[in-house]
């Protein structure tokens, strides 16, 4: 083949770049990336309220509160990427602003005035059983669509967030 030949064989870009052809349904994949928003908002409202409580920590359990929190909060720093990439992906916006993520959240966010020490250890519990509570109503979408990156994606947040519900609750207990 000539080398004319060849180059007329490649097609032109569309000014939008290539439409999204991954055999997932333009409606699926808006319905999965909306569900996404959430869990994204969640993620990131417990991972800065985790933050927060490591800073404010105070008590005789200030040494082992402020590491674990300090652990916590940099796994959910991390898991915050992969779920905004899983969105872009999809072909969608991933939101990342504090109104956004405000608006989208069902994680409330984190209390004005620090509380007290085991407080914040109920606080974490609910927001880590909230999150995964985001996450599990997301996997019917997920299984209807074949999805099986955000159905994996899911199943790793899931395992985090139940177990962290799990030490947290522990703390509680006598
Ligand atoms: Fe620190």
């Amino acid at each position: 083949m000539a080398k004319s030949d060849k180059k007329s064989a490649v097609k032109a870009l569309p000014a939008k770049g290539l439409p999204i052809d991954i055999g997932i349904s333009a409606a699926h994949r808006e319905a999965i990336a909306k569900g996404l928003n959430t869990l994204l908002a969640d993620t990131f409202t417990l991972y800065l309220t985790t933050h927060n409580f490591h800073w404010n920590v105070t008590g005789p359990m200030f040494n082992t509160l402020h590491n674990m929190f300090m652990e916590q909060y940099t796994e959910l720093w991390n898991a915050v990427d992969p779920i905004a990439e899983r969105i872009r992906s999809l072909g969608h916006v991933a939101p990342g602003s504090y109104a956004e993520f405000g608006k989208l959240a069902t994680v409330p966010d984190a209390p004005a005035k620090p509380p007290k020490a085991l407080e914040m250890v109920r606080v974490l519990v609910e927001g880590h059983e909230a999150v995964a509570r985001t996450a599990r109503s997301l996997f019917p979408l997920a299984d209807k669509a074949s999805d099986e990156p955000t159905a994996d994606l899911l199943t790793q947040r899931l395992t985090v967030h139940e177990q962290t519900a799990w030490m947290l609750r522990s703390l509680l207990e006598e």
